[in-house]
């Protein structure tokens, strides 16, 4: 457990703590002070100066070496994107399918990733789809039985959004490293609250945005691609793609080579005051550590599952350590507790399954003692009153 020093201090970092009992950071993050910080001195940067643009592209570099170690890869195998959704399709339009090929994803996953493969079906690749319940994590035995010789890529989250199922990467990468097969990650719930190291999984492709884990605002993706998988190529060319882009800002047909690293996948100007926003953010996470962040959302999840058995209120995803780490999806009608919520001043999101809690760094014991004892008045006041407009 992160001591309770450390988390003051870090309560401290996240003013939201202080109005709401925000329990969302899988939705997207509160920002922290630091993050905010660096966002003000870069538009300072902007508005008193119109840019340093020399000094804020070399920063963009040491952001790139920071995050790469953050996951174990070099910098040569880290390029920015928009979000997580076109990292995917990054990955879906680069790697080299032919019609008859075949895509196994999980049922239900979540549909930015789904329709990246799914647009592929018009070449004639056939996507297949695993169907796993909310209760199980995916494993290789998950995909054993759906992979073949034609199958060229496993593609899945890492941590699922609506179940919080932390699906077993390591068996999975195993496998896909004995068949010669793809294995594409959707990490935007993962990162910054598991430890993720793409060389010991066997990752081949990892995409990701940062407004969840990575604690910034929307609109930056990290996309992580093994150096030396020369043949993924990609589908969009822009000067910074190319290997020898020209000094004089003339484009010469004869020379199409393309960067061997992942920097052929970046095109053009980066978000750069969010770059800014997550070299902060990134500082601030280490400051902490990733595994105990980890282990900390774990020990707030064993309390909440053993506070929701007590109320009888079933948790949708898996319950074992190690299958479940910081997103916990309760079983209660959305259209009687959303509102419910709202009005007591927490904040949750609505899921497939009912209303989805989901704890970050900066929760505490208390925060889930306070949701137990909203979520014990709803119930009292439901067994009353049970229309919904009566809850509070
Ligand atoms: C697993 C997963 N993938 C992707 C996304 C979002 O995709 P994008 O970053 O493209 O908006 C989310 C949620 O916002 C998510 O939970």
């Amino acid at each position: 457990m992160i001591s309770t020093e450390k988390l003051a201090s870090i309560r401290e970092q996240f003013p939201v703590t202080k109005r709401q009992l925000y329990l969302d950071s899988g939705h997207q993050t509160p920002l922290s002070s630091s993050v905010r910080d660096a966002l003000v001195s870069f538009l300072t940067e902007g508005y008193e100066m119109a840019g340093p643009k020399p000094v804020w592209v070399r920063r963009v570099e040491e952001t790139r070496a920071n995050v790469a170690r953050f996951f174990n890869a070099s910098p040569s195998e880290i390029a920015f994107t928009k979000n997580t959704s076109e990292g995917l399709n990054i990955a879906a339009n680069a790697v080299p399918l032919e019609a008859g090929d075949n895509v196994v994803l999980i049922e239900g996953d979540h549909p930015n990733n789904a329709y990246a493969w799914l647009n592929l079906k018009s070449k004639g690749v056939e996507v297949r789809f695993v169907p796993l319940k909310d209760s199980e994590i995916a494993t290789a035995e998950t995909f054993e039985p759906f992979i073949d010789k034609r199958t060229k890529v496993i593609t899945l989250s890492h941590v699922t959004f609506h179940a919080g199922q932390v699906h077993d990467l390591a068996s999975i990468g195993k496998l896909c490293k004995e068949r010669g097969i793809y294995l594409v990650v959707d990490a935007m719930q993962s990162v910054g609250v598991i430890p993720l190291d793409v060389k010991a999984l066997n990752i081949s492709v990892m995409a990701a945005g940062t407004h969840k884990g990575l604690l910034v605002p929307q609109g930056l993706g990290v996309l992580y691609v093994a150096d030396g998988l020369d043949e993924l190529r990609p589908a969009y060319l822009a000067m910074s793609s190319m290997l020898n882009p020209p000094a004089d800002y003339i484009a010469r047909p004869e020379d199409m080579a393309v960067r061997k690293d992942a920097l052929r996948f970046e095109f053009g100007n980066v978000n750069l005051p969010d770059l800014h926003a997550l070299d902060a953010a990134i500082k601030l996470i280490e400051s902490v550590g990733v595994s105990e962040i980890q282990k900390h959302v774990n020990e707030l999840g064993d309390r909440l599952l053993s506070e929701m058995e007590a109320l009888d209120i079933t948790v949708v995803g898996p319950r074992a350590s190690g299958q479940r780490n910081h997103i916990y999806v309760l079983e209660l009608p959305v259209a009687e507790w959303a509102d419910f919520f709202a009005r007591n001043n927490i904040r949750v999101s609505p899921e497939r399954g009912g209303i989805r809690v989901s704890l970050a760094m900066f929760n505490t014991v208390e925060d889930i003692e306070r949701l137990v004892e909203v979520i014990r008045i709803g119930l009292l006041n439901k067994t009353r009153r049970p229309t919904a407009a009566q809850m509070d």
